[in-house]
């Protein structure tokens, strides 16, 4: 606990006075009212009040009125550029996962070494050891780039081995996408059926901008690391000057052909299925068949049998255009640059982030030279991501044993239903869609599965046992072992391509502050992460939850028909199950929220707001808001008049929205908000807000906006 936290409690103590000391007067005020005076409705008033700022009006600045003290009160923290109430229930999971991996077995307790549990508590201790790291980690970095074949720009480098051997092993052992990302997933056009996926790489700065735009600081600053870092693996200064340029040379050309992500959201357009023999014909500088052989050389069906691919092997290709740019890209440049770029690369992602000083402290000048941070952050915050994310289930188990609260299930069950049963009905009325998409559409959200909390299979030691069975700790060997859980990791997935889709599989931890609406499933996860405030807790009055949780169940409903979703069918393939004058009128819609949030400024930049990259979202966003407004409108019907809040002078259709508001409290930093503006698929914060709230004729009617009052225009945009 530092400072801040103690500050935050004398605080919140205050409040909670102030709440007692204004509920007791308002009651004077209002007998006829129920005010609730539980400990949990005192808390729940407090942290309202101490966040919004009831002196701006909610009809001008929502944000403003919902967030104006909040943000006061919440200064950036020195290590991250941006602070937030979503981003904060991160961090408390994080915090939680943390005492979770460091608790000590109780006396008397035989320890498993077997057992899931045991090896990530062990990673987590390895990761944290610093000195151990650095007495180590040359030693398995010398085998890796030896089995590379070497490291150019450290003076080894092995000419016969090609660049397909060498990416592969890259793909297979460290799950690497720096060339192009490779991967087994569900195909898009037979659910049912795992397939070959290639789309396009992960850049190391962010986005394809950053490297095209004009000499940035971005592209700078990445400069000056590589070279440090290769100076520091101990290659001549002038080598490091030269590979860092030629580095960024390459990568920069790599950006250059990929596609903008606003150009890719058209699943349907980017779906190509090849077969290797059809590749081999038109791309016929990179050797796939010798590439996906290698990628597969060490994984086996169930019964022991090698999986090789041959001529009609069939491969699905997100944006085929990328491959052939590619296939002209790679002969123009020398293997030694392309070798020194994929070493670096899987450098920068394996091993840099979490090697000891000095390399710590070359990387936080990168960092805070883009403003990310200005003091390094604590080493144990790393350790937990990255045990939570190479053994997600093995985290996950220990989290819901402790932090779940088995009620909540039921709760969003109930809430679930309702919100579907609302998507239906506003679907039943909608006039644009023919009556046959309508009863697609329809068969579509009533066959949707969920998934909430975590997997049953948890509950079961066992299981997750087995399901980590060849993950194995290497003793005082850090890398090792995070090299071991890398190609596990990888192997599980890879593995898929001979089974079938399993369906009950979750394809996120439940250590997660996330919900997903997974397209090839037709289901909607909500992960136990996120069911806890400001999302929801059961001491919450109900329209607190459905402005919160339930927001994001609608939100995620929603994801199955905005502009990528609609294009898959209740099965979780691409059809074309909508008929043509209805995806005009959706398309008509669509545009109109898109031009609406591309006018949208985030004033403390001036930039405005990529309309286009964020159109899901924003469908979604909106979407999600009206039907959990009108679940929420029926729950209420059917439930008794909940007390109000003390001190809290507010109706609940107002707290409805007042939750939904808040949970995107927060502040960037302008570098981050540039960033994220750039990057991001939602819209920021303020924008979460203004947007939907602006669309919603049942906000201004909870408020009595007037109309044209600037929450309340005259135009509206709405498509669900
Ligand atoms: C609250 O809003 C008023 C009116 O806009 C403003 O003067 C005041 O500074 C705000 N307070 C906070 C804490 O932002
Ligand atoms: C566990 O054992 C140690 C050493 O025998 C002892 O000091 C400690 O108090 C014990 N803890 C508990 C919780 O019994
Ligand atoms: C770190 O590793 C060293 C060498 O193996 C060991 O002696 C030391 O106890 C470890 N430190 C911690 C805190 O585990
Ligand atoms: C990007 O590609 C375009 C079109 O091929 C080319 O004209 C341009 O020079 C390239 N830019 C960079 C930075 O490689
Ligand atoms: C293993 O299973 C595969 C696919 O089910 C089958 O084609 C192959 O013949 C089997 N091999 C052996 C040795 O049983
Ligand atoms: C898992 O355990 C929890 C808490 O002990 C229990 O409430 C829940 O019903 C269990 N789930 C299954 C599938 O057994
Ligand atoms: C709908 O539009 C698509 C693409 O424009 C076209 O290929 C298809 O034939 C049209 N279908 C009907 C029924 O008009
Ligand atoms: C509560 O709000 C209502 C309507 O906004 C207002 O008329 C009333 O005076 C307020 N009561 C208190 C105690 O502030
Ligand atoms: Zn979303």
């Amino acid at each position: 606990m530092g400072p801040r936290c103690l500050a935050a409690a004398v605080v919140v103590l205050l409040l909670l006075c102030a709440a007692l000391a204004a509920a007791l007067i308002y009651m004077q005020l209002s007998k006829e009212e129920e005010v609730c005076l539980t400990p949990g409705c005192i808390q729940t008033a407090s942290v309202i009040l101490s966040s919004m700022n009831s002196s701006v009006d909610p009809c001008d600045d929502f944000y403003e009125y919902a967030c104006g003290e909040w943000i006061k009160g919440h200064p950036i923290p020195d290590d991250a550029p941006s602070v937030s109430n979503f981003e904060n229930l991160g961090q408390d999971l994080e915090f939680a996962l943390k005492e979770l991996l460091e608790a000590k077995d109780p006396n008397g307790t035989v320890i498993d070494k077997n057992s899931a549990i045991y090896k990530a508590k062990q990673f987590y201790r390895l990761c944290l050891n610093e000195s151990e790291i650095m007495d180590e980690w040359r030693k398995v970095f010398d085998e890796v780039v030896k089995m590379f074949g070497g490291w150019p720009s450290l003076g080894q480098h092995d000419p016969s081995m090609r660049i397909e051997k060498l990416y592969a092993i890259m793909v297979s052992k460290f799950k690497v996408d720096s060339l192009f990302k490779a991967t087994v997933q569900p195909d898009d056009k037979n659910s049912e059926r795992h397939v070959l996926l290639l789309d396009q790489p992960a850049l190391n700065l962010f986005a394809r901008d950053f490297y095209i735009a004009a000499d940035n600081d971005e592209r700078l600053a990445y400069m000056t690391l590589i070279r440090d870092v290769l100076v520091l693996l101990k290659a001549d200064a002038q080598t490091a000057t030269r590979d860092a340029a030629e580095v960024i040379e390459f990568e920069t050309a790599l950006a250059n052909i990929t596609m903008a992500e606003e150009q890719r959201h058209d699943i349907a357009e980017l779906y190509t299925k090849m077969t290797l023999g059809q590749m081999t014909r038109e791309l016929p500088y990179f050797n796939w068949k010798m590439f996906f052989n290698e990628v597969f050389a060490d994984i086996k069906m169930k019964n022991g049998t090698d999986i090789t691919f041959d001529d009609s092997t069939e491969v699905v290709v997100y944006g085929v255009e990328f491959l052939r740019r590619l296939d002209k890209l790679l002969p123009q440049f020398h293997s030694r640059k392309v070798t020194n770029y994929l070493s670096w690369c899987w450098f920068f992602k394996t091993m840099l982030r979490d090697l000891p000083d000095p390399f710590s402290l070359t990387i936080f000048k990168f960092y805070k030279s883009l403003n990310l941070l200005n003091v390094q952050k604590v080493r144990w915050h790393g350790c937990v991501t990255r045990i939570n994310s190479l053994m997600p289930m093995a985290t996950s188990s220990i989290y819901v044993k402790n932090h779940f609260d088995h009620e909540a299930k039921e709760q969003v069950e109930e809430m679930i239903s309702l919100i579907m049963e609302a998507f239906t009905d506003l679907l039943e009325s909608e006039d644009w869609l023919t009556s046959e998409t309508k009863a697609f559409a329809k068969q579509k959200v009533q066959t949707m599965k969920q998934k909430i909390g975590y997997p049953d299979y948890l509950n079961d030691s066992g299981a997750v046992d087995q399901e980590y069975n060849s993950f194995i700790v290497y003793p005082g060997d850090y890398y090792r072992t995070k090299f071991k859980f890398y190609e596990m990791y990888q192997k599980d997935v890879l593995e898929r391509i001979v089974q079938p889709v399993d369906r009950e599989r979750w394809v996120a931890g439940a250590a997660l502050v996330n919900a997903f609406y997974s397209p090839n499933t037709n289901e909607i996860i909500f992960p136990a992460g996120i069911l806890q405030p400001v999302f929801y807790s059961k001491h919450f009055p109900s329209s607190m939850n459905f402005g919160g949780i339930g927001v994001v169940i609608g939100h995620e409903i929603t994801h199955g028909f905005d502009d990528r979703g609609r294009l898959y069918d209740n099965m979780g393939n691409i059809r074309q199950w909508w008929d043509n004058i209805t995806i005009t009128k959706f398309e008509e819609k669509a545009k109109c929220i898109e031009d609406q949030y591309s006018n949208y400024m985030l004033k403390q930049i001036g930039l405005t707001i990529n309309g286009k990259s964020t159109k899901g979202e924003n469908i979604a966003d909106n979407g999600g808001l009206k039907q959990a407004y009108k679940a929420w409108k029926r729950y209420e019907k059917s439930h008794p008049k909940p007390p109000r809040l003390p001190g809290v002078n507010l109706t609940h259709d107002q707290l409805f929205f007042l939750n939904y508001a808040q949970i995107w409290c927060g502040t960037m930093n302008d570098k981050e908000a540039v960033r994220k503006l750039r990057t991001s698929e939602h819209s920021p914060g303020p924008i979460r807000v203004k947007g939907p709230l602006s669309n919603s004729n049942d906000f201004a009617q909870a408020f009595s906006c007037p109309q044209g009052s600037p929450m309340n225009p005259y135009k509206k945009c709405r498509v669900w």
